[in-house]
């Protein structure tokens, strides 16, 4: 059987991985500053995530959500304490885009309300509901194509305002900084706004965190650098440090109900061993201080490059976009310098490293670019 091709690859199979460093099998080193699209979050086979998810693998991997399993309500205290919402309620699913499908169904069912307003450019995921907000006719089937959903452009206020004041909205979901996109930031005055205008209107904010969420920007989530509370936010990516999770965060103000969602494999008990992990991980390390600490010193050496158009993001979530001449400057990084990083459409890289990242790789990657951009 052959596989249905979807994804566009290189020829490069890494075998290990240590940190930010990944091996092929006949041994060339690469250095990763993509974290296989910011899920790496605390480095490649972190011993203590590989202790934990072998431990809980040796007493038990699975069992349903018809019994109690305390390693998710583990989960759901670590969580809040990390994340700032102490009093929301906790989902576990299993990826990105399942956490927004159900993000969007609970604020209709607490709504009693239908639409959802999204943002141009936005990405929320491939599956229906997720997909339906996503602001990329190319990845959605007409099966797909929801007439509840509108999308106005992110940071304009008043195109929001036009659309939530008919009352019809159960949420605006918005990107804690539009990753896929190309790294672009809601600014905090427009935060603000959407806050108000959805407070104003009886809309729930949801805040899909998934790529920029879990400390990539030198806060938990991007959205708190405005100083604003969402009422629910999703998460994924950096979560479980590449063990398949999704989760939702819950304002109090949202009741729930038995059997309103549901999963079979969501909060299983390897999935949340990884999870408490990482949260450990993050914590003793200090990871969130270390990606604003590190993203500062990108920005600074970066910004000014003779490469660089626009220096876009925050703290581990960077956009470079490229001057129209250095636009082969990904591939060159990778093959002549061994570098892994990501893109956005041609002209964008994307920096998504490990937290863990030290500024030992940080100044190894800048060396390289400059060397490349020279
Ligand atoms: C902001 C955002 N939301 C949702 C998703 C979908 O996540 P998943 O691929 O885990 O379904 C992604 C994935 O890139 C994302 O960047």
């Amino acid at each position: 059987m052959d596989l249905f091709e979807v994804y566009k690859k290189w020829d490069i199979e890494p075998v290990c991985g240590k940190d930010t460093t990944l091996w092929t099998a006949d041994g060339t080193e690469y250095t990763d500053l993509y974290g296989g699209h910011a899920v790496i979050s605390v480095g490649h086979c972190h011993p203590h995530y590989v202790e934990a998810l072998t431990r809980q693998a040796k007493k038990l991997g699975f069992y349903s959500n018809a019994v109690k399993n305390s390693l998710q309500s583990k989960l759901a205290a670590k969580l809040g304490e990390a994340s700032g919402y102490p009093d929301y309620a906790l989902f576990l699913c299993n990826s990105g885009a399942e956490a927004n499908e159900n993000a969007l169904k609970l604020a209709s069912f607490a709504t009693g309300r239908a639409r959802v307003l999204a943002f141009c450019k936005a990405f929320h995921g491939r599956t229906s509901g997720a997909v339906g907000v996503t602001d990329n006719p190319r990845i959605r089937a007409p099966f797909n194509a929801n007439p509840n959903v509108s999308f106005v452009p992110l940071n304009n206020l008043e195109a929001v305002e036009k659309e939530l004041t008919q009352g019809t909205y159960a949420a605006v979901i918005v990107e804690g900084i539009q990753g896929v996109a190309g790294i672009y930031e809601p600014s905090d005055d427009f935060l603000l706004g959407l806050r108000d205008l959805c407070d104003k209107t009886g809309t729930l904010l949801v805040a899909d965190e998934i790529q920029s969420g879990y400390g990539r920007t030198g806060l938990f989530y991007a959205h708190q650098h405005a100083g604003v509370r969402a009422d629910i936010i999703t998460s994924a990516k950096g979560m479980a440090n590449g063990f398949p999770i999704g989760s939702v965060l819950i304002s109090p103000a949202v009741k729930p109900s038995y059997g309103m969602l549901g999963t079979t494999f969501g909060g299983n008990h390897l999935a949340c061993a990884a999870a408490i992990a990482v949260l450990e991980i993050m914590e003793a390390e200090h990871l969130v201080e270390n990606a604003a600490k590190v993203g500062a010193y990108f920005r600074e050496v970066l910004q000014g490059s003779k490469a660089v158009k626009e220096y876009r993001g925050r703290g581990l979530m960077i956009g470079l976009e490229l001057k129209s001449e250095y636009v082969g400057l990904r591939d060159r990084l990778l093959f002549e310098k061994h570098f892994f990083t990501g893109a956005a459409g041609e002209n964008v890289i994307r920096l998504l490293p490990s937290l863990t990242i030290s500024m030992e790789t940080a100044e190894a990657f800048v060396k390289a670019w400059k060397e490349l951009t020279a």
